[in-house]
């Protein structure tokens, strides 16, 4: 089989931030724009509700990144975007793969482990003290999700790397196991994306409570863009740009001669002020149109909704007659 086929999913537990815009967002869509290859797009949210318990948050999440996304020119006609709880067929498939997928492989999952070294770092006596089901078997549905589509290539964050190795395993154990019917994925890693920091000094992420809310009212990106720590340095005093969060970020959103521009600004010592209010006057820039998109689309959830329902009719075009075939392959078909 030599189709390229890329599939991603985006866990909906938080509000999109501009790392996620930087790191994932942006760069997924000019992908999607230019190349002509097959993409599968979903809102993972039976991932989602491995970690998060709180059903507003998840309800929440799924319509701010369904409508991110969209704002933000995902084309729904061009690729097929969906909710994977709206596909049947991947909870099945998670189960034909829990009957594959060896227990060994899940004990060395790094979400697994990392839980059960905290619960021993704190001297828990149950090491899988508050692990459920879900969190140490996320890379079965996981699989679930990628092998469902015969997906060739997935883009992920290096902390994904393994659950698409594991993915290939699976693939692997059951085509030998039963009949060749799987492809086996690659994880794709885009080096180059910048990696944004957040309002406190360490990377932006919705776990450490220091991101800035890619479509904030600009009052309120502007607020928040005012609360990233600087150190000292009084205006006037030359500045190292590449030492600087608010340079960091700016150069995400700027061409080339505009960081050029701005790095000369820092050596003759703009004041911290002035290089955040120019930080925000260069995002508010871009993040402008689609966010007043981004208010429509929230404002009108029945259309996200019908969006995601098409969607979800293309993917069980390709999902459901597949699944036949590998029901078929493991045993489970009509009597007569
Ligand atoms: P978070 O760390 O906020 O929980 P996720 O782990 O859900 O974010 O990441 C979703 C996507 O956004 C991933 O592709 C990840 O690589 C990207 N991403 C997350 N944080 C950043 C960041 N600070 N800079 C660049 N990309 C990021
Ligand atoms: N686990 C991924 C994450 O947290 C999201 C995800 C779920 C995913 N299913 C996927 C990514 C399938 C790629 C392919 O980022």
């Amino acid at each position: 089989m030599s189709h390229t086929r890329v599939l991603t999913g985006i866990t909906t537990t938080g509000i999109p931030h501009l790392g996620n815009y930087v790191g994932a967002v942006r760069p997924a869509i000019t992908a999607s724009q230019a190349s002509g290859e097959e993409s599968f797009l979903f809102l993972a949210d039976y991932h989602g509700i491995i970690k998060c318990h709180d059903p507003e948050q998840i309800h929440r999440s799924t319509l701010a990144v369904a409508a991110t996304w969209l704002a933000c020119g995902l084309d729904p006609e061009r690729i097929t975007f969906y909710r994977q709880s709206d596909i049947p067929e991947i909870p099945e498939l998670t189960w034909i793969f829990n009957c594959v997928c060896a227990k060994g492989l899940m004990n060395r999952a790094h979400a697994y482990k990392a839980a059960v070294d905290a619960n021993v770092a704190e001297g828990n006596n149950d090491p899988n003290h508050g692990v459920s089901m879900g969190l140490f078997s996320y890379p079965v549905l996981m699989a679930a999700d990628i092998l469902m589509f015969n997906a060739t290539h997935i883009p992920v964050g290096r902390d994904q790397i393994q659950h698409v190795e594991m993915a290939r395993d699976i693939a692997g154990r059951f085509n030998h196991r039963y009949r060749e019917l799987f492809v086996l994925p690659e994880a794709v890693v885009d080096d180059d994306v910048a990696l944004l920091t957040g309002l406190d000094g360490r990377k932006m992420s919705k776990s450490y409570g220091n991101t800035i809310a890619l479509f904030e009212e600009e009052k309120a990106l502007r607020k928040q863009i005012m609360k990233i720590v600087t150190n000292s340095q009084a205006p006037g005093e030359p500045k190292d740009p590449d030492e600087s969060t608010i340079f960091e970020i700016y150069r995400a959103f700027a061409g080339e001669a505009e960081q050029a521009e701005m790095r000369a600004r820092y050596a003759a010592g703009i004041g911290w002020g002035e290089a955040k209010q120019a930080l925000f006057e260069r995002i508010n820039a871009e993040l402008g149109e689609p966010r007043e998109r981004f208010r429509e689309l929230t404002a009108n959830p029945a259309r996200i909704e019908d969006i995601l329902q098409a969607g979800a009719a293309k993917a069980r075009k390709h999902a459901r007659p597949f699944l036949d075939e590998i029901r078929d392959a493991v045993g489970i078909r009509k009597l007569g």
